[in-house]
Order: C-alpha cells, then structure tokens, then sequence
C-alpha cells in the first residue's frame, strides 16, 4: 500500500512546539563535561513517524466541489467490511479550483456527516489534489531515507512551481524499476510529493471545526491506488488508467505492477455540462442538474432532454479530449504506446462519457481499450441489511477517493 503522509498525528504539534529551537544535551564523563547541541531538524528526522495514539482504521473523508463522502471501514478475517458511507451535496460556489470560498458550510456539511457516522472526534484521513500540489518521479544519488528526508527540502526546490517556505514536501523511495542496475548506477527512484502549506492546513482546520481530527493528509491519486489495489489488485507488466472525473477536476493516474508512472489533475470536470446546459437553455444550476442527471424516461420532456444530451455529447468530447493529450504526452515521455484497461470512476463517469472515451481512445493508437467502471467496494464486505447499500448502488464510483483514504490506518 501507498503511504505518502503530509502530517501524522502527534507530529505536527511537535513541530510546532520545537520551532527553530535546538536540544542541548551535556554528559559529565571522567570528569569531563560534553556538550552537544542538536538542531531542531535532526531531532524530528530522527523521531519515529508514528501517531501518538494507537493506530486504528481511519475514516475517509473525500471533500469534492460537489459533494463530501464519508467513508468508515472496519478490518474482519483478511479484509474489511463497511460501517457506512455517506454523502452530502455542496453548493457550487462552495468550493472553487480547491479552495474553500465557503469554509462555514463545508464545516457544518462534514460536520452532519460525522454525525451521522456516530464520530464524535472522528480520526480521519483526507486527500488534495488540483494546482496546489504536485507528484513527480525524480531520481536521485543513493542515500539512506534519513539522509533523504533531510535533502529533499533542497534537492525538491528546483522541481517546483511553488516556494519551498509554501509547500509541505513528503518522499517515497520507490523500488528500483531494474534491480540489476540500481546499484551500479548509484541513482535512486523517489516519489516527491508538495502540497501547499495554506491549502492542506484549510482542510485540516475545515476537519477539525466539524469536530473531526485530521490524522493523514493524502494525495488524491495516491487514495485511488490504495483502493484500486484493494478492489482488483495489481496486474502484472501492464499499464492501468485510472480516471477520476469530478464536478471541476479530472484525476489520471497511471499505475504499473503497483507503481504510479504518471499522475496528472485536469482543472475541469462535468461541471462542464452543467455550466453549458445553464447557459444555453436559461436554466438555474438545479434544473441543470436535474436534466443532467435525469434518465430520459423520467422526464416528460424529450425536446429539452434531446438538447441536453446533444450539449452533453460536446462537453464529454471537450474533457476525453483532456484526458487523451495526458495519455499522448505519458506515451511521447515513455516506451508505452498503448492502453489496455481504463477503469472510471468520480460522478462524471456517466454512461455517455465511457462511451465517448472509449470511442475516441479506440481511434486514437489504443485499438483494444476497454472502459471498466472502478467500483471501490468490490471485495469489501456489505451487509445487504444496512440502508447505505441502497446509495451505493447508484453513486458507488464516487465514493473511490473516500475508500482509499479508510483504507488507511494512522
Ligand atoms: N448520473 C449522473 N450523470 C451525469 N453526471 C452525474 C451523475 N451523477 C452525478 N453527476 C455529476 O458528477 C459530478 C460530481 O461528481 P463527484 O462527486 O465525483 O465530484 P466531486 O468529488 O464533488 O468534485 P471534484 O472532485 O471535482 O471537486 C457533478 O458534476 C454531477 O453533476
Ligand atoms: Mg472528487
């Protein structure tokens, strides 16, 4: 399992309370004193990377533009099964581009979640994604990850948009792609993941004011990994797609015998189509919504729903366009040339987008491309008798980013 952690419970509060300072430790010995002085830095390298309190299942919180999911696991013989799974719808002007416009609502939004979870204090596990972050392979002289942890702060900055002050900075050394030359290379394989100090924090502070405590901070593709992995394991020497199509943001990964090769978030989702329908049809965004969302046989409106797919139609081809410049550029930057398996998820995934994608994949290089809809509970255990079954049902495939995150213990 992926474990790229931005904060883990108990670090960050020591962080805070060390600052700059430094330890002074003096022993006598023989009848000499020693001195040492070690810097605040060294002390937390060296700290183990463990919660302060026991390590339990954490529950997923997933907060979309859209809607927040909550998802709440529990370990049984040699896998998990569900305590619950919820979601709650956000207002559009909620949350923009990642950022939380509206802090308040998404407070109290998560907040009836946890509730209804039973989690008073809930330790939770929440992802980010979008500009503010960044995941990239890098490869570096050999060192020890003590050593590494210590460099990466200098190593990181000429990889990154952002001020190195701005952003928390994790690793990962990954293993090595051919282990007969890595060591006579003396070059290492890592994961260098940033995040933006001010984005994560809001999520952290959004978390705790809905009465939550924030124990892990992902990264979105990271999560979808976590619960591909769980749902259908890693296949051997092929290359897996994962996509994840939001309301204003689309996650691609690119996974390999369980390692991400390329990950990119596209700033643009179905929101698309529901802007468009608003705009073209003079509809407010609810009755936009509804239309989008409405089977055609559950309206009595076949000219509004004929415009409505024909204006669905065109902003699916505008984000599979999206997604195939990524895939081209993944194949233009490595050996690969083809796609075999592309699995969907997010509440984008319509019926009309696989189809588009697929379509549009099969004439672009990909002949054998097939379109599998990413169901997250695939080997978790459900009992029929709970009424969340119901909602997974239908919304099952957005629920793949808050699986990922309870998948995690902390
Ligand atoms: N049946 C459906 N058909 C088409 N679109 C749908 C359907 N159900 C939901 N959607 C769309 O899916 C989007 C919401 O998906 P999701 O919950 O994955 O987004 P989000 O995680 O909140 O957003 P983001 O990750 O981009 O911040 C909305 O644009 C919504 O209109
Ligand atoms: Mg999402």
């Amino acid at each position: 399992m992926y474990a790229i952690n931005f904060t883990q419970g108990g670090k960050r509060q020591i962080e805070g309370a060390l600052g700059d300072m430094s330890m002074r430790i003096s022993i006598d010995f023989g009848g000499r004193q020693w001195r040492f002085e070690i810097p605040a830095d060294e002390i937390l390298s060296r700290m183990p990377r463990v919660s302060l309190d026991a390590p339990s299942q954490l529950t997923g919180v997933d907060i979309g533009s859209h809607s927040i999911k909550v998802v709440k696991l529990q370990p049984v013989d040699e896998g998990f099964e569900l305590v619950n799974a919820e979601l709650i719808m956000l207002h559009p002007e909620t949350i923009i581009d990642g950022a939380m416009v509206d802090f308040d609502c998404v407070a109290g939004q998560l907040q009836k979640l946890l509730i209804a979870l039973n989690g008073i204090a809930e330790r939770t596990a929440i992802s980010v994604s979008g500009h503010s972050t960044l995941i990239k392979r890098i490869s570096l002289p050999r060192m020890t990850e003590a050593e590494l942890r210590k460099a990466i702060k200098y190593e990181a900055e000429q990889y990154i948009p952002f001020d190195i002050k701005d952003v928390y900075v994790d690793v990962a050394i990954l293993p090595p792609e051919n282990p007969a030359n890595a060591f006579s290379h003396g070059q290492m394989e890592i994961c260098l993941v940033v995040a933006k100090k001010d984005v994560v924090d809001d999520y952290i502070r959004v978390v705790e004011r809905a009465g939550g405590q924030c124990v892990v901070v992902d990264s979105t593709a990271t999560a979808l990994v976590n619960a591909f992995e769980h749902a259908y394991g890693f296949p051997k020497d092929e290359n897996i797609v994962i996509t994840n199509v939001g309301a204003g943001q689309m996650n691609i990964v690119i996974i390999k015998n369980g390692e991400i090769l390329f990950t990119r978030d596209i700033s643009m989702g179905a929101d698309l189509v529901t802007e468009e329908i608003m705009k073209t049809l003079g509809l407010s965004w609810e009755d936009a919504e509804h239309y989008k969302t409405a089977k055609d046989e559950e309206t009595n409106e076949p000219a509004i729903m004929r415009e409505v797919r024909n204006l669905e139609d065109r902003c699916n081809h505008t984000l599979v366009t999206e997604i195939i410049r990524s895939l081209d550029f993944f194949c233009a930057t490595t050996i690969c040339s083809d796609f075999g398996k592309v699995y969907v998820c997010g509440g984008g995934a319509s019926a009309n987008f696989s189809t588009c994608l697929e379509a549009r994949l099969r004439a672009n290089k990909c002949p054998t491309a097939q379109i599998i809809p990413f169901n997250p509970f695939q080997n978790i255990r459900i009992d029929p008798q709970r009424p969340v079954s119901n909602l997974l049902d239908k919304m099952s495939a957005r629920f793949a980013v808050a699986v990922g995150l309870a998948l995690r213990r902390g």
